[in-house]
């Protein structure tokens, strides 16, 4: 069971890193050269549509078994040494994921309904306003996922 949760989180955290990834390294850029608002915002629109409920999902299964692998170890740990722990880098992993969490209910709550408010209003500069702020928040996320891993690998 442990392995498949393993599985899990490893498959979530490869969707949502991923898919930054690509989005960030490969997509955006392109759009940037090929195309000026509002077709740019359009075409942005429509990938965050479609990647940002595969985010949630990731969400959900990062949390649930990340959950479930931490609170597994540090049971055990308690059970044989009368005192809870796991590596810190475990600890890392958690506050950092959780923080990706909370900016992501922002960018998906907060800046997406904006984003996608001002579309259908064609205002496009507050749209480029938000997909700016969203594009920033994406790149934060990013960053701290390959902190988080690097932390669940390098930290004892
Ligand atoms: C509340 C959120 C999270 C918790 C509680 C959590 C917990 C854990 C734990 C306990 C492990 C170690 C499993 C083991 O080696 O037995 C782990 C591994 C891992 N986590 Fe998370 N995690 C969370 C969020 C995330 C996020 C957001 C990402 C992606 C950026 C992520 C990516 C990974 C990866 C890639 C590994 C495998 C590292 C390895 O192969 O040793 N986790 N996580």
């Amino acid at each position: 069971m442990t392995d498949l949760f393993k599985l899990i989180h490893l498959v979530a955290a490869i969707f949502w890193m991923g898919g930054m990834a690509f989005m960030l390294l490969a997509l955006r850029p392109a759009a940037v050269m090929l195309y000026q608002a509002p077709e740019r915002l359009m075409l942005m629109g429509a990938v965050w549509k479609r990647f940002f409920p595969v985010v949630l999902i990731s969400i959900v299964a990062l949390f649930t078994t990340g959950s479930h692998l931490y609170t597994n170890v540090y049971r055990a740990v308690k059970a044989a040494t009368g005192q809870g722990g796991v590596p810190l880098g475990w600890n890392l992993m958690l506050v950092l994921g959780l923080l990706m969490m909370v900016i992501f209910a922002y960018i998906y709550w907060g800046a997406f309904t904006k984003f996608k408010r001002a579309m259908t209003e064609l205002d496009w500069p507050s749209a480029g306003k938000e997909a700016m702020r969203l594009h920033k928040w994406i790149v934060v996320n990013f960053t701290l996922g390959w902190l988080a891993i690097a932390a669940v690998r390098l930290v004892p």
